[in-house]
């Protein structure tokens, strides 16, 4: 397993690959990594001869008032992770080789932005665009791994796949939680005992909503407000949101009548944490 910090290496080592004729899977990641992360690396090994996994804190996608410069950091402990997922190459960039100086060329998308994170966190999703058409660019890879823990964003980033005719293959892979539900997050870290024990609404309220579908409720604001009332009752949390949306489009739908996302976002204190279900997996 190999650390580079430059493009150039990227493609001198994935053309040596290619040379052999061995295909090449992609993990893009912020680092501080969990076995969230973990699982997308074991599915890419076991689909590709060799699998690259980034890690960059992407400036880009974090708003001004937003967590840059205390996002957890720890490339060694990230480096142990990656090798013994069985991963072959880490990519870890200074910001100034991923933005060099002058850089003004993003990758941007309407309507599919405009709901969900994309309100709260008006540039995350330019961010998020321009930064995996880079890493896309970069290691040219067959295929690229994201979870759905972000569910919108991998929905921005199927879209973006398609609407731009990228040549790879996207694969969604599930939610990975801690033991007692709460989904795994670089994020988590932040949240003291208190509030890692407040956190496990977010779970909780998923749990509620999917087991509503699952019994075969279809009124969304029925679902919503059974949601929104378990989270209520956590003192230390504060809704975001609370939607279900079409699972393609993004956008907000009154009855469960084809593929949802139930998406929310809550604070915990200071800390903005996610969850979700898909319909379709309940
Ligand atoms: P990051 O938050 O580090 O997440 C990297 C990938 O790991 C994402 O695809 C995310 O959905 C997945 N992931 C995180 N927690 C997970 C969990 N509990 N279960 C399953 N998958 C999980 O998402 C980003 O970084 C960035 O926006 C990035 C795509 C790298 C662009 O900068």
């Amino acid at each position: 397993m190999k650390i580079v910090t430059t493009v150039q290496e990227v493609r001198q080592q994935v053309a040596e690959w290619r040379k052999q004729g061995l295909t090449v899977g992609l993990v893009p990641t912020m680092g501080y990594l969990h076995e969230g992360h973990a699982s997308l690396i074991d599915r890419s090994v076991s689909e590709n001869d060799r699998t690259v996994v980034s890690d960059f804190v992407n400036p880009m996608q974090f708003g001004p008032t937003e967590d840059l410069q205390t996002y957890p950091r720890d490339i060694d402990h990230d480096a142990a992770l990656v090798e013994a997922h069985g991963g072959d190459l880490i990519f870890h960039p200074e910001p100034s080789e991923m933005y060099h100086e002058g850089f003004s060329s993003f990758v941007d998308m309407t309507v599919l932005t405009q709901e969900l994170c994309g309100l709260s966190r008006p540039v995350h999703f330019r961010g998020v665009c321009t930064v995996v058409t880079k890493l896309f660019n970069i290691v040219q890879p067959d295929a690229a791994y994201f979870g759905k823990k972000d569910a919108q964003q991998l929905a921005v980033i199927r879209h973006m796949v398609d609407d731009l005719n990228m040549n790879l293959r996207i694969v969604g892979c599930p939610i990975v939680r801690e033991a007692d539900g709460l989904a795994k997050s670089s994020r988590n870290t932040y949240l003291s005992a208190e509030e890692r024990q407040a956190a496990l609404v977010l779970s909780q309220s998923i749990r509620l909503g999917s087991d509503m579908v699952h019994n075969g409720t279809t009124d969304c604001a029925a679902i919503i407000s059974a949601m929104q009332e378990h989270i209520n009752t956590q003192p230390l949390a504060k809704i975001d949101y609370v939607k279900i949306v079409d699972a393609a489009t993004m956008q907000p739908i009154p009855t469960l009548d084809r593929p949802a996302l139930c998406a929310i976002a809550v604070y915990i204190g200071k800390t903005r944490l996610i969850d979700n279900f898909f319909t379709e997996d309940v």
